[in-house]
This record gives C-alpha cells, structure tokens and sequence, in this order.
C-alpha cells in the first residue's frame, strides 16, 4: 500500500491518476480506473451540451461508488459551452475533484471553492506551479516534455521538473508525463510526488474507447515514435508520429498560421481518428512513454501490476 498526501486527498487506495484525454476519457475508462482503485478523470470538453456532459457524469456514477473527476480544460478555444456552464454541471451532480488545465484557473476559483470542489491544477513549470498554489489550488500535477498531449514549451524532462516544483510548493505534488509501470510509480515517489497521473497508458487498455487499430498502433510503437506539432502556434503538443503529424510538423516548421494548420489539426478529425482507426485522419496526443506499453490490459490490471511491481522493488531496493 502506499498512502500518501494524495491517496488521503481523493480518498483513493492507489496513488495513481487517470488524465483527462478528449474523446478518451469517457464514463466505461473512468469508473474502470476508480473501480481499480486509482481515481479516473473524465473530460468535459468533447460534450458540444450541458446535457452531455451531465449525462456522462451520471453514467460514471451508475459504474462505479468510487470518487472520479472532471477534467476542465482552460485553453482559449471555440467551444458550445462556456467553461463556467461545465463546472456548474460538475457542481450540481455533485463532483467533488476538478483538474483543471491548460491555461491560470484563476477567473474559475470561486466558483469551484464555493460549490466546495478540491481543485488539481495541471502546469507545465516550476512559475506555474508556484502561482496555482497561491491562488489556493489543493494539488499540482506537474508534466514533463515526454507527456502526451501538451507539454509546454520549454522541453524540461519530468526528471527534472518533478523535484524542482515539489522543492517549490507545499501542496501535494502529483507526476505525470513518462509513467506507465511500478518502475515509473517508485521513481516518481523517490522525487517526491505523492502520485502519478497516466494518459499514454491508459489508452491502451480495454476499457478506453479508442479504435482498436489505434491500440495496436500503440502497443507496437517505441519511445522514438512521437513528435512535437504547433510549436510555431505556442500550443505544442506531443502527438504520435504519422503521415498526417509529419505534415503538421512540415507546416509548422514554414511558419504556418493556425487557419493553415487548422484542417489538420482540427479536435474533430482526431475523434474521428480515434474511432475509426484511421490514424491519418487527424493528429492524436501520444507520449514518449508509449515505448514502454507493449500490450492492452484492463485498467484494473494496469494499476494491480503497478502497486505488485512497486511493492517487489521497494522491498529489493530495501537492502542493509
Ligand atoms: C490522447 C490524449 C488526450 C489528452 N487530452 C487531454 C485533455 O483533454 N485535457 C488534459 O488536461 N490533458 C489531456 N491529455 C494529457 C493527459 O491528461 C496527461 O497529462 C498526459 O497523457 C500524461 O503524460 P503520458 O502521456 O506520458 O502519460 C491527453 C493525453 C492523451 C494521450
């Protein structure tokens, strides 16, 4: 077992954390890794309606008793509803954990601490950190460059980056980017994180509703099998390597304005991807660490392989 600031915080058995992925992180994945024992983060930005998102969340709720949360995401973006519309729906169905991301959670932390919610800020930096914490946030989730999704632009490892925003704030600390196995779980408990927060994995596994196509693609990928699209744009973002993200890179790399880059890298065409199988139908999110997933599992075997895993080498490592 390990207890940490973070298992207490979430009520959770393992300190282990599925993140927010769009189209991904639906109620089936959710209530999987909460029923696991981890704590399962639905996404709310992939629902084009209030009623949507209040649906899923109570779908989430018919499969499991466990506590989840609702990832909110804060980039600038063209969306149906407004920020403030998703976390009143969080609210009144009763969410109790928020981990919001992508942009300062500032304007929306009354709102969340008034309807009584434990907010997880996701940053990409030590100033970012540092700042979620003064504006009362409850944990951070650090990522590292090797993150699927988006890493940021300063291309800082979690090695790196782990140590220095747990040396930089007081609040629990939570790693994410470059974690899939017990290894990863004990390393990032070394650097003082009280938990690891997992996308790459978790997309392989039976329970995520991606395309089958797509979950062989993973499991035969290898570390070197990702780049960095939209660097030019300043929202990069680590996708995996095909046809289609050679061509966003090729563009990117000429300087091309969003409106360019848009018909490929459109939310839309990357669901699209993901369902259909058809990996060159959009760019998909993909970190480093698929190197390290070589086979899909249920979410219940991940984390179960996890905590043994990590039990084994703590006690290995235990030597006098
Ligand atoms: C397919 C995919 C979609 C993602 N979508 C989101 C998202 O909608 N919101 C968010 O905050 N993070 C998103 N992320 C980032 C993850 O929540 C998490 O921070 C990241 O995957 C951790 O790094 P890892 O991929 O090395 O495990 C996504 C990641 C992936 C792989």
């Amino acid at each position: 077992m390990f207890r940490t600031r973070i298992t207490e915080l979430f009520g959770i058995q393992h300190p282990i954390l599925q993140g927010g992925m769009q189209w991904l992180a639906r109620a089936e994945l959710v209530a999987a890794v909460s029923n696991a024992g981890g704590l399962g983060i639905l996404t709310s930005h992939h629902f084009a309606s209030t009623t949507e998102l209040r649906d899923e969340i109570r779908k989430t709720r018919s499969l499991t008793g466990k506590p989840f949360a609702v990832n909110i995401n804060l980039f600038p973006a063209a969306r149906p509803v407004k920020v403030d519309e998703y976390i009143d729906v969080a609210i009144s169905e009763g969410v109790r954990f928020v981990e919001t991301s992508g942009r300062s959670p500032e304007p929306h932390m009354k709102q969340l601490k008034d309807g009584g919610v434990t907010v997880m800020h996701k940053v990409t930096g030590v100033r970012f950190a540092q700042s979620a914490e003064r504006l009362g946030v409850d944990a951070i989730c650090i990522v590292g460059t090797e993150c699927g999704g988006h890493p940021g632009e300063e291309d800082v490892t979690s090695l790196v980056l782990v140590p220095r925003v747990v040396d930089s704030v007081k609040v629990p600390v939570v790693a994410a980017g470059g974690f899939a196995d017990a290894r990863g779980l004990l390393a990032a408990l070394a650097l003082g994180a009280e938990g690891i927060l997992m996308g790459t994995r978790f997309m392989a596994t039976i329970e995520c509703l991606a395309h089958p196509q797509i979950k062989d693609w993973l499991i035969s990928a290898r570390e070197t099998d990702t780049l960095m699209i939209n660097r030019g744009i300043r929202n990069t973002m680590r996708a995996m390597k095909t046809e289609t993200s050679l061509k966003a890179l090729e563009l990117d790399r000429k300087g091309a304005a969003l409106e360019e880059l848009m018909p490929i890298i459109a939310g839309p065409n990357a669901c699209r991807a993901l369902t259909t199988g058809e990996v060159n139908a959009g760019v998909i999110s993909c970190g480093q660490v698929v190197g390290l997933v070589h086979e899909v599992k249920s979410a219940k075997q991940v984390i179960d392989e996890i905590i043994d895993g990590a039990e084994a080498i703590r006690k290995r490592l235990c030597f006098t």
